[in-house]
């Protein structure tokens, strides 16, 4: 296997378990969600056209996410492998990328109730320079509001509202959940129950993709 798709709702932990195998397995971990909020933050082209999509909780257009996946995916530092996080959401966003990169593939779909999600989303904090996720109540970082990994400053992330969480729940429903179905269908497609501690559904993905 080359490419591993993270699926999973907002707050399921795609990121949190992308950055454990990034580690562990020596992928690199591409997540569309950061490059998205770089982009903001270097005030780009690209970032002043998604800012409102993003925060408002719906998708960036395809076009423009596409296009990013597409230039990332063309560095050429990826023959050890990738894992990537958000990516694909829409159906057409799964049809790009098989004509972008056609590696084989397996996809992880990890299953957490919306309620457990949306409490993970509420108390999450972020790096706001290196992207580290953080949550105060079970992984904060050491020193109050600053990254133990960069010394970067960390915030909320501005989508973490409740109405945007549960705008980004209806948007994954209708869009992605038939992507993760196509995904199925193509036979790469395991599940993995995401409730309980972060240590604890690591192991289970370990298992399944060891
Ligand atoms: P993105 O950044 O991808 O957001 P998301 O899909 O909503 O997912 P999240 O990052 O909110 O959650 P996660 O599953 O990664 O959970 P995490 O590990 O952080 O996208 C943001 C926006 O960008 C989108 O809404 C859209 O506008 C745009 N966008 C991105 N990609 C796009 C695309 N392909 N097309 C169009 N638009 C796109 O964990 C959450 C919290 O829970 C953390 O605090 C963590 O510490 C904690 N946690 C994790 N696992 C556990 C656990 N097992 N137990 C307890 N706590 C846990």
């Amino acid at each position: 296997m080359k490419r591993l798709i993270l699926f999973g709702a907002p707050g399921s932990g795609k990121g949190t378990m992308g950055d454990l195998i990034q580690r562990d397995f020596h992928l690199v971990k591409i997540s569309t969600g950061d490059i998205l909020r770089s982009a903001i933050q270097q005030d780009t082209a690209e970032g002043r056209r998604a800012r409102a999509f993003m925060e408002s909780g719906g998708l960036v257009p395809d076009k423009l996410v596409i296009e990013l996946v597409r230039l990332r995916l063309s560095r050429g530092d990826l023959n050890g492998g990738y894992v990537m996080d958000g990516y694909p959401r829409t159906l057409a966003q799964a049809q790009a990328l098989s004509l972008i990169a056609s590696d084989s593939e397996k996809a992880v779909f990890i299953e957490v109730m919306e309620a457990e999600a949306v409490a993970r989303l509420l108390s999450r904090l972020t790096c706001s320079d290196c992207g580290a996720i953080y949550n105060q109540l079970t992984k904060p970082p050491q020193k109050d509001g600053i990254c133990d990994i960069c010394r970067g400053r960390v915030v909320r992330r501005t989508d973490d509202t409740e109405e945007a969480v549960r705008q980004r729940f209806r948007v994954y429903a209708e869009r992605t959940m038939p992507v993760i179905e196509y995904y199925g269908r193509k036979n790469v497609l395991a599940r993995v129950d995401g409730g309980g501690a972060a240590a604890q559904v690591y192991l289970r993905i370990k298992g399944l993709i060891a």
